[in-house]
Formats: structure tokens, sequence, C-alpha cells
């Protein structure tokens, strides 16, 4: 623990450990140079508390540099709470309650949403006494709501760019796209892709979406211990971390890699892996800033969800058709051309 933090490039780590509940609340803020730090909150069972703040520190610098390439003026920053397996269910509200709190005290030096685990309902209970440093409330209470549908949005833009490089066309008519993971990011990708006449396969490891997706939509469905070498023409990553390592990547049988899921590589020399193996790869933190773009513009910009859509859109497309392009002329991987544009905006004299 100590060294993790020792040697970390970010900021400030804040550490509490909730007694009531047996939880670990860890944020982790890796960077205020644009503006107040902003990240999900990330609610899920680690095997210990060591690998929660790891996850939350990866998560906070990946915020970081989806914030500076949307252009948006915060800073990055992730919450882990690190729940007990057991945790009584009743014991959740509480628990978000006294974290919400803990947000409030630290006065807008980090601000919140949904993330893995935690919904927007939640956000309205972290809200009640972490307000205004809330992204993402439902609508009733004042919020824009889940930003899953507006991340989708934009893998979408992003697979579109992704396509006309590799295929020639943006058109996902007919493109044989494989979603790992059905949550609330892979679930609405889904239905874009299927309105944009896209085959569509899937790969869940809960019962009830396969369910959802399988029997009630008629999705093929892969198991997801097949999911690294199924043939198809994109892979979209939108569940866990670190899925692209280098036995995956010499498994894959795709030539894009676009998807939601943050943090996909397990580890840097992955990004080069996948050039290796001619598969275009789109920087996780470029084509799924949607839900950043999507809560920031509506909620502190006063967008409507109109405008807040299209700026998803058009801001990941041209974000990403840079970085391709830079990507090329530079040899360099397409992570590599990413990292490089957020390093412009986040070095010091910009
Ligand atoms: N958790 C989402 C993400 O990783 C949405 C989010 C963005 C939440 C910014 C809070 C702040 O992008």
């Amino acid at each position: 623990m100590e060294d993790l933090i020792k040697h970390w490039k970010g900021e400030t780590v804040i550490t509490r450990f909730d007694r009531p509940s047996g939880a670990w609340i860890l944020i982790a803020i890796h960077s205020t140079h644009l503006g107040p730090a902003a990240g999900g909150t990330r609610m899920k069972t680690y095997p210990d508390v060591v690998s929660a703040l790891q996850d939350a520190q990866r998560l906070a610098e990946a915020m970081t540099y989806k914030l500076a390439l949307s252009g948006l003026n915060f800073g990055g920053a992730k919450a882990v709470i690190a729940v007990p397996e057991n945790l009584a269910p009743d014991a959740r509200p509480d628990l978000l309650r006294r974290y919400g709190k803990l947000i409030r005290q630290l006065g807008g030096l980090f601000n919140t949403g949904a993330d893995i685990g935690t919904s927007a309902t939640d956000m309205d209970l972290i809200a009640e006494t972490g307000a205004p440093y809330v992204f993402g409330r439902t609508p009733s209470a004042g919020g824009a709501g889940s930003s899953g549908a507006a991340t989708a949005l934009g893998v979408l833009a992003g697979m579109e760019v992704a396509s006309e490089r590799i295929f020639g066309a943006r058109s996902l008519k007919d493109r044989r796209v494989l979603v790992q993971g059905t949550g609330s990011v892979g679930g609405a990708l889904i239905d874009y892709l299927q309105s944009a006449g896209a085959r569509v396969m899937f790969s869940d490891v809960e019962e009830g979406a396969i369910c959802h997706f399988r029997d009630g939509l008629g999705l093929e469905c892969v198991p997801a211990e097949e999911v690294y070498h199924i043939e198809c023409d994109i892979f979209a990553p939108c569940a866990g971390g670190q899925v692209l390592n280098a036995q995956t990547i010499s498994q894959l049988k795709c030539r894009v890699v676009a998807g939601g899921a943050n943090n996909q590589l397990a580890e840097p020399k992955d990004a080069e892996r996948l050039r290796q193996r001619g598969i275009l790869y789109a920087p996780d933190y470029v084509v799924n800033a949607g839900g950043a773009i999507f809560l920031v513009g509506m909620e502190t910009h006063s967008w409507t969800r109109h405008k807040a859509e299209n700026m998803v859109t058009e801001g990941i497309q041209d974000a990403l058709s840079h970085i391709f392009d830079l990507a090329l002329t530079q040899d360099i991987t397409t992570e590599a051309a990413a990292r490089q544009v957020a390093e412009q905006r986040l070095s010091p004299g910009s």
C-alpha cells in the first residue's frame, strides 16, 4: 500500500475505512491541472484493499487523459468503494450517505458520478450529503440520469471512424460486432448497433443478461471463455479492465477493438502487440468519453440532451480521426498518439 502511494504519479489518495459497513472508500485524485477532479465511483468486492487502491489509481489516471482529450475543464480522479462480499443490502444507503458527506467535506476537490456497481439512484443518495459535487442523479432529482447510453453512443461513433480506416466505409451495416459485457454501456451499445444494421454477438456472465439478449432479442451468445478467439470484425470490450493482454491479443480474430470499458490494456506494451497483429485499437479513454461529455455538458454547461449527444458523436469522431492520423504519420501506436495529444493539453505551460 505504501509503495503504491509512494510511486504513483497522481496527486492525492484519500482512504477511509467505513467501520459500520466494513467497506474501504478510496479516492484517487490523479490531476487537478485542468480543473477540479472528476471521476465515477466504482463499487465492488476486491480480493484485497491493495488491488482496490491499484484499480482506483489506474482508473483515475485514465480519467485525466479522457477529460483532457474531451476538452473538458476537469482533472482526473476515481473513487472505489471496496465492499465486503456479504454487505447487507440495507447497509448500502447509509454507506453511500457517509461517502457523500466525505465528498462534501472535500469541498469540490473531487466530483463524482456513476461507474460499475453504482447507478443514478445511488447518485441521488450520495447527493443528499454530497451535493453539489455529484453528477448523474436521476432526472426526477434534477440530474441527467445514467450516462451509459451516451458512452455507448461515443463508442459507436468511434467504431464508425475505425471502420472507415479498415473497411473503407463508416457504415456498420452487416459488420460482425462482438460486445463483451451487456451492462449499462454494453446493453445500450447493442441497441445502437442493431439500429445500424450490424450483426451483433455478445457475451456475459450473468444468466439474466444472457436470457434477455439471447432468448429475448435472438442475438448470438458467445460463452465468456471463448470470447477472445471468436471471428468478428469489431471486438467491443464493455466489461472489466485489463482484458487485452499478451495471451488474449494473440488469440483475437478481429480487425478493430473499440469498446466502452476503462483500462482495457493490461500493460502499455499491449498497444504494440495489437499493432503488430494489424488490429486497429481505438484507445479506450478516447472512445468511452461520451458519458463524461454528456454529464458535464448537461449538468455544468446546461446543454440539451440533443446537443450533448451531438457533442459526444462529433467530439469523439474528431478526436479519434486525429489520433489515427497521428499514429499513421508518426508510425506509433494509437495509444501513444492519444497520450501525445492529451499530454499536450496537460503540459505545464498550457
Ligand atoms: N464512470 C464514467 C466514466 O468512466 C462516467 C463518469 C464520467 C462519471 C465523469 C463521473 C465523471 O467515464
